[in-house]
């Protein structure tokens, strides 16, 4: 399953649950300020109502009372009073809400609040200057014409507020119907996209993944079945080489041991031809010695049945051994040999026999592949890591870069006239290589091309610890 498109669909179901989610809460947000401003014009259309109500009565009641103390109380509730209905008629003629956020909304409740009843606003204007204008008396007679003016216009008041809030509760309970059915609305909508997402989003992808996870448990048991062929034809192999180089060095080691023999002339004198052709019966069966003895090598450490045999050695000893191994072939082939092993090089924990079978492995091929008369070299030094570096260099046939795969590969040569001339089985190096990596070290090497010499190194560390040698 492609992981960016889950990705995709992912994000885009978050987006789109995110935006209704929002356009939800701003739709709520917006409903409910319609609600509170029919309240507030509600609210206050009923307080406007009972104070002209309260005006009214207050007016006659001065009228009626002669107790001058009485009269002062009147007076200053109906001063009050109509202190309290100016300044609601302000607010309901002013903007309702300083800085309101729907302003033409502001603007529609106010023509329905002053033009629906028509004349509210003057009819309240008119009524509160008559009660003002009664106020500037300090008592009054039942002729007074604000009074009159007062009485008479106190019950169209009443009509034209009592209209304002009912047309105002009208509109409030329609408005909350639409709220109701947007909310519902977009409620619907929400569990829609929610469904939809499930069944179509979702469902499918759990559906891949569970199909995934399905062939990749498939996967994994094919894998797991062919580790264990591998395995198992790994382990036939290994016994199959073990059992053959056993059972073909036997006659081998009589092949080179009676045509020793006859090459020394134990039985008795033989002619010249003969010497030659013993000696290269004697030779040939030596060479495939050799050559069972790397399969076996490989195989066994493929096999993992190499353990190495820890113990301390001098280092420098053996590498100066090794190069006298190869100074018999160095004279005949005119050689200069140069050895530069650093003072620091003495004892390391390792195993001895297959150390020098690295060496000598790097050492014999710098010899083989590299043309009479040159030079060749062996170096060693301390590495800060702790580790000790060796390095075969040479300065025969090279190494080109599209042969540098073949050189680790088991049975593989680089095809040169030169190589032709001096065969050998391809064995050599995957062997080194394997026994580098026993120890834990690397081997690497640095040509520059086709005659221009080639560097063997490896590292080993200088102490191999003894619970890792099994
Ligand atoms: N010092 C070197 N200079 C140039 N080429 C080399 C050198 N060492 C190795 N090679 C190349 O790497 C190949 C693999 O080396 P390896 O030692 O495995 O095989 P071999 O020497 O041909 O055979 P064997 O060692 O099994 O008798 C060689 O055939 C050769 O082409
Ligand atoms: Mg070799």
């Amino acid at each position: 399953m492609n992981v960016s498109n889950l990705k995709r669909r992912f994000s885009l179901s978050i987006t789109l649950i995110i935006f209704l989610t929002i356009l939800l809460t701003i739709i709520s947000t917006f409903m409910i300020d319609r609600e509170s401003r029919h309240s507030e014009i509600i609210n206050l259309s009923g307080q406007q109502r009972m104070l002209s109500q309260n005006i009214a009565l207050l007016s006659l009641e001065m009228a009626n009372i002669d107790s001058a103390s009485r009269q002062k109380d009147i007076h200053r509730d109906l001063r009050s009073s109509i202190k309290k209905m100016s300044s609601n008629h302000e607010i309901l003629t002013g903007d309702l809400r300083a800085g309101a956020f729907f302003e033409s909304r502001i603007e529609e409740l106010r023509e329905i609040y002053f033009n629906e009843p028509e004349d509210l606003d003057n009819e309240t204007k008119d009524f509160l200057n008559h009660a003002n204008m009664l106020t500037k008396n300090s008592t009054i007679d039942l002729d007074n014409q604000h009074l009159l003016a007062i009485l008479k216009t106190s019950p169209k008041l009443l009509i034209s507020l009592d209209k304002a809030v009912s047309i105002n509760q009208s509109m409030a309970e329609g408005d909350l119907l639409n709220i109701q059915v947007l909310f519902w609305i977009t409620t619907l909508l929400l569990i829609i996209l929610i469904l939809s997402v499930a069944i179509f989003i979702f469902r499918p992808t759990i559906k891949e993944v569970e199909q995934d996870a399905t062939n990749l448990e498939a996967i994994n048991k094919k894998l797991e079945e062919a580790k264990v062929i591998a395995e198992l034809a790994n382990k036939a192999k290994s016994d199959f080489l073990a059992n053959m180089s056993h059972e073909l060095r036997t006659p081998l080691n009589a092949i080179i041991g009676f045509s020793q023999e006859i090459k020394d002339e134990s039985p008795g004198p033989i002619n010249e031809v003969q010497q030659e052709f013993v000696g290269y019966i004697l030779e040939s069966g030596k060479h495939l010695l050799s050559l069972i003895n790397d399969i076996l090598d490989l195989s066994k450490i493929e096999a993992g049945k190499v353990e190495l045999e820890l113990g301390e050695f001098n280092l420098k000893t053996l590498l100066e051994n090794s190069v006298a191994l190869v100074k018999q072939k160095a004279l005949r082939h005119n050689f200069k040999l140069s050895v530069d092993i650093s003072d620091d090089i003495e004892y390391v924990t390792a195993d001895e026999r297959k150390i020098k079978q690295i060496v000598f492995n790097i050492l014999s091929n710098a010899t083989k592949f590299t043309p009479d008369g040159r030079t060749i070299g062996v170096e060693a030094e301390k590495r800060d890591s702790g580790e000790v570096l060796v390095s075969v260099w040479d300065t025969g046939i090279g190494i080109e870069k599209r042969d540098r795969s073949k050189v680790f590969a088991t049975f593989e040569q680089v095809a040169s006239d030169y190589s032709r001339a001096h065969p050998g089985s391809g064995l050599g190096m995957p062997l080194t290589k394997q026994l580098v990596e026993l120890h834990d070290g690397k081997i690497w090497f640095d040509s520059e091309g086709k005659d221009k010499g080639t560097r063997f190194s490896f590292t080993i560390p200088q102490k191999f610890p003894a619970s890792r040698a099994a």
